[in-house]
């Protein structure tokens, strides 16, 4: 947590706004491969990770789909490949110019750049919603407001994946600069309990093979009634 007042990068920043933050941490990585993995093992793990990821999403054939904190668009071409369309949010610009340059022949993406706490979508509007790291940047009370949100964006049908690195006991980061919550396994399950009905959870065994890594993990869920 950053002390009261504490400048970063020169500019001041209230602790209460872990937004803010996290905008100025984001907006000084390079838009790379390596960057979102937030690790230089992060090109070689890619690819792998990505095919194990889309191994458990659903057939997304014509659905609508939103990726939430897309960064770069590692899973853009994917995603524009099946959907009907696709829209794809993140916060830092010189991401979101990355990923709709680097995949300008989709005709059927629209790429912004938003905080997600200020995306505003029609209700019973979405198929599928894809978040890949990015509740660990939010605070609790953010992540309910936006499960909210998300469960009213989907249709009555429509479904839910989201992946975390997680830790044993909540944690956040030791670098004063870069706010992430590493939380339990078990407060996820919770926030989706109170709303989605769990189709599958697990582990990215991708992480547990390279790192021995068992808590970057997924929870893959369904608005309920429809189960
Ligand atoms: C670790 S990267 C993951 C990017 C992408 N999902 C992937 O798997 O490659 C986290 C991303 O979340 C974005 N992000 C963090 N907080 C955000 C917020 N409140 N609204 C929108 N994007 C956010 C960052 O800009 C960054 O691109």
């Amino acid at each position: 947590m950053l002390d009261a007042g504490k400048a970063v990068n020169g500019l001041f920043v209230n602790p209460m706004r872990s937004v803010k933050q996290t905008f100025l941490f984001w907006e000084t990585r390079e838009a790379s491969v390596n960057s979102m993995y937030l690790n230089s093992m992060g090109e070689s793990l890619d690819e792998e990770e990505r095919r194990e990821i889309i191994g458990y999403l659903p057939d997304l054939k014509g659905k609508k789909i939103l990726d939430l904190g897309s960064g770069i668009g590692r899973f853009t071409r994917f995603f524009a490949s099946q959907a009907g369309y696709l829209t794809t949010v993140d916060m830092a610009s010189h991401f979101v110019d990355k990923n709709r340059k680097d995949h300008a022949d989709f005709k059927n993406v629209t790429f912004l750049c938003s905080d997600a706490m200020e995306l505003s979508m029609e209700e019973d509007s979405l198929d599928f919603v894809f978040l890949n790291w990015l509740f660990m940047y939010l605070e609790d009370s953010e992540i309910e407001v936006l499960m909210d949100r998300i469960q009213r964006w989907l249709k009555p049908e429509g479904e839910l994946f989201f992946r975390e690195s997680c830790s044993a006991t909540r944690q956040m980061s030791n670098d004063p600069t870069y706010y992430v919550h590493y939380r339990e396994l078990s407060y996820y399950d919770e926030i989706v309990k109170k709303r989605f009905a769990l189709l599958k959870e697990g582990h990215i065994q991708a992480h547990v093979d390279a790192f021995a890594n068992p808590l970057q993990c997924f929870w893959y869920c369904k608005n309920p009634g429809f189960v």
